[in-house]
């Protein structure tokens, strides 16, 4: 593929002696939305952090990431985001200027200017108010605020691909739709690339053009989304489908435990 923007290729990843990621190989389209699935220690952290550059020193690497044929900074051109708004805010920091350092850090503007920029991108992320609440603390805000102001700060360099690692997870379903169609907006208006870990099949299947299924560190099957969910190929993906139809789980519930050994 010659057009793809993100590229990984023969991509091993292990942590002393567990291997979290065997092989994988992926592209991703300029503008596209790429969602990661696959049971609780699959490795879909791993090869989001991989991406993002983010992998603990300890990791050991083999293997190619490329983006369009270069290394991208982290904060300027990735931008990342994390389940828990909380780990990524510091706490004893107004967010008007945690956003305005990265925009001044990555983007080289005054602080002036870089504090006006954050009151856009507040209000970007539908902060209401937004220039006045510039000197909150992230305490001051709801959770789902809370992480719209990450997703802020994740914007404020202008990335071109943001990574998110199971952005909604730690919310409830409504306030988890509100932060997804956020990104589609960001998806159809700003150009940005998006590579998001979901233990949620729905939403995989409503918000991602391509799905990745990961099983026990090997990217087992990958395709359009809507394909991939009605024609699964691979045992583990067809297991993981059905059990996900016939339990008519609440949404938020982590995709369910299956051993491939056990599959017909
Ligand atoms: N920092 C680390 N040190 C050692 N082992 C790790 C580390 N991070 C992950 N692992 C291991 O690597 C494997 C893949 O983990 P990873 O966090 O990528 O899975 P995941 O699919 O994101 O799981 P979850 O759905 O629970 O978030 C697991 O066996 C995990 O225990
Ligand atoms: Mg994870």
């Amino acid at each position: 593929m010659t057009d793809s923007y993100l590229n990984v290729r023969n991509l091993n990843v292990s942590y002393g002696s567990t291997t979290a990621l065997k092989d994988v190989s992926l592209q991703l389209e300029k503008g596209g939305r790429l969602a990661l699935i696959g049971m609780s220690g699959s490795g879909k952290s791993t090869l989001a952090m991989a991406v993002a550059g983010l992998l603990p020193k300890q990791a050991r690497i083999d293997g190619t990431i490329d983006f369009a044929g270069h290394r991208p900074k982290l904060g300027s051109e990735i931008g990342v985001l994390f389940q828990d708004a909380s780990g990524s805010l510091d706490p004893v920091m107004k967010v008007g200027d945690q956003i305005a350092e990265v925009v001044a850090t990555h983007l080289g503007m005054s602080w002036i200017a870089a504090r006006v920029r954050a009151a856009e991108l507040l209000d970007r992320v539908k902060i209401p108010k937004a220039l006045s609440r510039l000197n909150s603390y992230p305490h001051e805000f709801s959770g789902g605020q809370k992480q719209r102001i990450a997703l802020a700060a994740a914007l404020a360099g202008n990335p071109s691909i943001l990574i998110a690692d199971e952005p909604t997870s730690a919310l409830d379903t409504v306030i988890q739709r509100h932060i997804v169609d956020l990104l589609d907006e960001l998806v159809k208006d700003g150009g940005l690339t998006l590579l998001f870990v979901t233990h949620d099949i729905a939403l995989a299947s409503e918000r991602a053009d391509e799905i990745a299924v990961l099983y026990q560190g090997e990217l087992v099957e990958t395709g359009a989304a809507s394909q991939l969910l009605r024609e699964p190929k691979h045992p583990y993906t067809k297991a993981l489908i059905d059990t996900y139809i016939s339990l008519d789980r609440p949404r938020s519930t982590r995709l369910p435990e299956l051993n491939i050994a056990d599959l017909p």
